[in-house]
């Protein structure tokens, strides 16, 4: 037999351990991990010198690539170029676009135009829509999860009517839907920016007086009350808050079906740094202080937290820099640097590599059914991320493949590259190039019924 290819001298993690071995790949799935002896003939043959490290293909279960409407702030191709650059295999799109995806008509342009685009493969969010039966219709569709801005009014439910909420959270659970939630409760926020905006408040820490952590706290209260009896898998975007945190975990407790993630914005930086990096740092929740971040960790390495995702949000450099704060756009990429910065910490000793995996890997692969990825095994799918542990680099955003070519992170000196990207098999990212076309990519599909 005369496989696709086979990638040689790897030092691949398998099973929660580092082992060198051979990788052969045949239609895009992983099918056979062995020493060289026992590899098949390959057409292609990738020799990883017993230096690099395979990781499962990382999984980024939060981003936005906008695109249509909003292509001037990033595109699929560039999104997902920037994905694989910073060595995600696969990301799931969230809904707030132009037109937001909340109907099974836009999810299906959306993913026509993607398929010819992607590098990397995509899953997508839906807003929820008016009706159950337009639930249902997206769910076949193929949407990956509902999404639910508990912040502002975004999709057709009303976010202010609690009977309204938790109809939707019924319809998705019958569906076998997992909703993620933004939760930052809108009185809060509304309330606070009126009462902000009326007393000419403008400075960049009036952003953090609305955007308060109790806004977080009430969301996360708010939506784990309206979840309870209805069984559904509720998933919390971007946790920044030690008393969020704290209730959610005692939630998870007493239902097992509900998950959080992180993003590496909430880890690294600090509210006390918002004067330094100025209003490029503008997102929403907002960064917190010394405190809420070290719960944060807390949270990462005690097991709280299950996900790790970058958030990666684009915007122009003019959106960032609007002189009034209230007309900042909220949000910062992020797909290009999430990793190298986690590695680094590793090597600080903040998390372990197993906990690098299972946060950016297996448990987005395990919390959103891709039962196909997550690990690297014989029959899963060949998505791999290949780093280059040893390689100490300075983050320069000029030469992100994003649109977004800003960071708070540009000029940091981090450890650990991602220099090859392998999705379904082929190599599309390698040492600074992509080097396939669009529609390499997959749109992931969603498994509910
Ligand atoms: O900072 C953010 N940016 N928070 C959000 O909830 C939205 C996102 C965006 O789309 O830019
Ligand atoms: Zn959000
Ligand atoms: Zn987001």
């Amino acid at each position: 037999m005369i496989v696709d290819s086979v990638f040689l001298n790897a030092k691949a993690y398998l099973k929660g351990q580092i082992s060198d071995c051979c990788i052969a790949i045949e239609e895009g799935i992983i099918c056979k991990i062995g020493k060289e002896t026992q590899m098949p003939k390959a057409d292609q043959k990738t020799d990883l010198h017993s230096r690099l490290l395979v990781l499962p293909g990382l999984i980024d279960e939060h981003v936005h690539l906008r695109d249509e409407g909003k292509a001037y702030k990033e595109d699929f191709t560039a999104g997902t170029s920037a994905a694989a650059a910073g060595g995600f295999t696969t990301v799931l799109d969230m809904p707030n676009n132009e037109p937001i995806t909340m109907s099974a008509q836009t999810l299906r342009n959306r993913m026509g135009i993607a398929q010819r685009r992607i590098l990397v493969n995509v899953g997508f969010y839906s807003e929820f829509p008016q009706t159950r039966s337009e639930i249902r219709e997206i769910a076949k569709q193929g949407a990956v999860a509902f999404k639910l801005f508990m912040g502002e009014q975004m999709g057709g439910v009303n976010v202010d009517d609690d009977t309204a909420i938790t109809e939707a959270l019924k319809a998705a659970a019958e569906m076998k839907m997992l909703v993620a939630i933004h939760a930052e409760d809108h009185t809060v926020l509304a309330t606070n920016v009126a009462k902000l905006k009326q007393a000419k408040k403008t400075a960049l820490t009036d952003y953090l007086r609305a955007h308060t952590k109790e806004a977080e706290h009430i969301a996360v209260e708010r939506i784990l009350k309206l979840s309870t009896g209805t069984g559904v898998q509720l998933h919390f975007c971007h946790i920044s808050t030690k008393e969020g945190l704290t209730a959610i975990a005692e939630a998870k407790k007493a239902q097992k079906t509900i998950t959080c993630e992180v993003t590496p914005n909430h880890l690294m930086l600090t509210s006390e740094e918002l004067q330094r990096y100025g209003s490029l740092t503008i997102m929403a929740p907002p960064l917190r202080d010394r405190f809420q971040v070290e719960a944060l960790w807390h949270g990462l390495n005690e097991g709280s937290i299950d996900a790790i995702g970058s958030d990666h949000a684009p915007h122009t450099l003019e959106e960032k820099q609007a002189t009034n704060i209230w007309d900042v756009k909220a949000g910062i990429p992020g797909l290009e640097v999430t990793l190298p910065l986690m590695l680094t910490m590793v090597r600080k000793g903040r998390l372990s590599l197993d906990q690098v995996v299972s946060r950016l890997a297996e448990n987005p692969a395990k919390i959103y059914g891709l039962t196909d990825k997550g690990h690297i095994k014989a029959g899963n799918t060949a998505d791999f991320t290949i780093v280059d542990y040893d390689c100490q680099f300075k983050i320069d955003a000029a030469k992100f493949k994003s649109k977004s070519k800003f960071s708070p992170y540009d000029g940091w000196e981090v450890n650990g590259k991602p220099v090859k990207t392998v999705v379904g098999g082929q190599v599309v990212y390698d040492e600074g190039e992509i080097i396939v076309r669009g529609g390499t990519g997959r749109v992931v599909q969603g498994s509910a019924l």
